[in-house]
């Protein structure tokens, strides 16, 4: 059966690197008979988490009335949930961090989901993104029910400017990432 493939695109550039990737991805994704959808966060009104901890003794609701709402109920529907985001001072966008942090409201409840990032740099290699690697993966494991698992990641390495990725190996290895989802 075919899965549910949620992307938060966290870039503020449409047609940016990072959205590039996220079309590959879901392109392997619908191939591969998934459905897929991408939100834009750039077009979302959320507010940044609060930390009164309020969430915790609710259920997992969260006292904010924001468009966290609806994110909350495609998070958990979605099997497979991607963090296409740029990479800002070696970690993820603000408004990827922003979504990332109101997770926090479901931390006791989101499960059996694959994580995937997706992401884009102008720094030339790998060695350079270890500390947003090192953020997903450690994010993944903050989830305190069972079943979610690392899906993988891609970066686009050296690109800056909007479409820089395209033709390269990062755009061949997102929709390989997507097909295989
Ligand atoms: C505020 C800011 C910080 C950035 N920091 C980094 C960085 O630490 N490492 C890096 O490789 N690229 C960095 N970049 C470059 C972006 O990651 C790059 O332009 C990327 O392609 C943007 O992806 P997008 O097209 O999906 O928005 C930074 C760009 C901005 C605007």
């Amino acid at each position: 059966m075919g899965k549910s493939v949620l992307v938060l695109m966290g870039s503020p550039r449409k047609g940016g690197n990072s959205d590039c990737l996220s079309d590959a991805f879901m392109r392997g994704a619908r191939e591969a008979g998934h459905a897929t959808e991408k939100v834009y966060l750039k077009d979302r009104k959320i507010n940044a988490c609060l930390g009164c901890f309020i969430c915790q003794s609710r259920e997992g609701l969260c006292v904010q009335k924001d468009d966290m709402s609806e994110l909350y109920e495609k998070m958990k529907a979605a099997d497979a949930i991607v963090f296409a985001s740029p990479v800002y001072f070696y970690t993820w966008n603000a408004q990827t961090k922003t979504v990332i942090d109101r997770t926090i409201a479901v931390e006791a409840s989101l499960a059996n989901k694959a994580f995937y990032l997706l992401s884009a740099g102008q720094a030339p290699e790998e060695k350079y993104m270890t500390a947003m690697i090192d953020c997903f993966r450690k994010y993944i494991g903050c989830f305190r029910v069972g079943g979610n698992r690392e899906g993988g990641y891609v970066f686009g390495y050296g690109a800056n400017k909007s479409g820089d990725v395209l033709g390269t190996p990062a755009m061949e290895q997102a929709y390989e990432m997507g097909k295989g989802v």
